[in-house]
């Protein structure tokens, strides 16, 4: 790749990835739900916190390091499971590889487009991400797949309401490549002979399977086969979610807690870790960003289990702001989607190194030699910054959303 492959913010991968993919592909990534005030919310509410940075008797040097559900990681910033179909031939081994060269986990969706075992073989330090989906001896076989390809972790996603609309309208994604479908993405696939010459150069087309949801003995499923299996399934309880940690002798997260009251469940049914997350603003829209909900559930279950988030992360200062509030570590979705997008392995190495270098230059300005010392004294949350869900004490009480009551649990 030509030197100026290199991209020195998110936003500006955000816009190589639009010029790059087709307009469906791009579309699926921007995601969000109805009005997109989740998705908004999840960047616009890092804005509200403030640094007021020191300038004398600074930290020379920095660590970045964290230990998370056991892995020791070289920033606190992890891959959060996507599906990343159609976006780059090498998909998440690409960003395994990135996250394992840049010294950090990786999450591997349930329908992502690369098996277990490829990604685990870039990156052993991968979490396999399970949906709630088939009977529970097919969950079962699903971990144990993960369990034998050598993942330290199952993550657990239980936010999503199979809301899919969206205000400005959803992607046409087809079931499968075939000589139709070819001729109907023609057109947006023309205007994007970058990504057509990736793909032809890889041998492959998109072939928009889920491998990871393919059971025992049987070939891998449709995307939109495997979605409805997912549909299909009753709801959990935490009975299910308590049956699932007596299975699984491994590190556990759930991922998609917003509520105080979850957490405690989940710290009750034996979870290790658990990310605060609205799923990117793709579950109920009008939920409020993560980060507002982070302090009322550190403050509940912070010092019993790993409190990582995910939303609306794209600076290195956000990081820090989440990490003072906080969080042990951040998950990343769309941002490595956008440079992995923007140039493959490289481009997802360059997003980390933009977040790396972003913490950097936060503990250097706050005074602080570590990022493990980073606390809420460190940053300036005002008082019109609500906590969600919040329960007396610190956290204080208010909704995320302007003009909604406080709930409280
Ligand atoms: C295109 C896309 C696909 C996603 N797929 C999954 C998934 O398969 N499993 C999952 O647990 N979360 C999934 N997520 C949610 C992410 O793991 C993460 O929670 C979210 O992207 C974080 O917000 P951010 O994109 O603002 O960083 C997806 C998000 C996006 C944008």
């Amino acid at each position: 790749m030509a030197n100026n492959a290199w991209f020195e913010t998110v936003a500006e991968a955000q816009r190589r990835a639009q010029k790059t993919l087709p307009k469906s592909v791009y579309m699926a990534l921007v995601a969000g739900s109805e009005r997109g005030k989740t998705l908004e919310d999840n960047i616009d509410a890092y804005s509200e916190i403030g640094f007021a940075p020191h300038v004398a008797n600074l930290a020379h040097a920095r660590d970045l390091s964290v230990t998370v559900l056991g892995q020791e990681l070289a920033l606190p910033v992890m891959i959060s499971p996507t599906g990343v179909q159609a976006v780059h031939p090498d998909g998440e081994v690409a960003i395994a590889r990135a996250a394992a060269a840049r010294g950090t986990a990786m999450g591997l969706s349930s329908f992502a487009s690369k098996p277990v075992e490829e990604v685990v073989a870039a990156n052993p330090a991968t979490f396999f991400q399970l949906y709630w989906s088939g009977t529970r001896d097919q969950i079962m076989a699903r971990v144990e797949r993960a369990k034998r390809a050598g993942a330290v972790g199952i993550i657990v996603t239980l936010d999503w309401s199979f809301s899919n609309g969206r205000d400005w309208g959803s992607p046409s994604i087809p079931s499968a490549i075939d000589f139709k479908t070819m001729v109907k993405f023609a057109p947006e696939v023309a205007r994007r002979p970058a990504w057509a010459l990736r793909w032809a150069r890889s041998g492959a087309l998109p072939d928009l399977t889920a491998p990871n949801m393919a059971l025992p003995g049987e070939p891998a499923p449709g995307f939109f086969d495997a979605y409805y299996e997912w549909m299909q399934t009753p709801l959990p309880t935490w009975d299910d979610l308590r049956w699932l940690r007596s299975q699984y002798d491994g590190k556990l997260m759930l991922k998609g807690v917003m509520r105080v009251d979850d957490a405690r469940n989940a710290v009750d049914v034996g979870f290790d870790a658990l990310s605060v997350s609205n799923h990117g603003g793709n579950n109920l829209d009008g939920t409020p960003a993560s980060i507002r909900a982070l302090p009322a559930v550190v403050d509940a279950v912070g010092s019993q289990v790993d409190v990582l988030l995910d939303g609306g992360i794209r600076r290195g200062s956000d990081v820090v702001k989440a990490v003072a509030l906080g969080a042990k570590a951040v998950m990343i979705g769309r941002a490595y989607l956008w440079g992995l997008a923007a140039n493959g392995q490289a481009g997802v190495e360059n997003v980390l190194d933009i977040l790396r270098s972003g913490i950097d230059s936060g503990l250097l300005g706050i005074g602080k030699s570590s990022v493990r010392d980073l606390t809420m004294d460190d940053v300036l949350v005002p008082d019109s910054f609500p906590r969600v869900l919040g329960v007396p004490g610190r956290a204080g009480t208010g909704s995320g959303v302007p003009g909604h009551k406080p709930v409280a649990v």
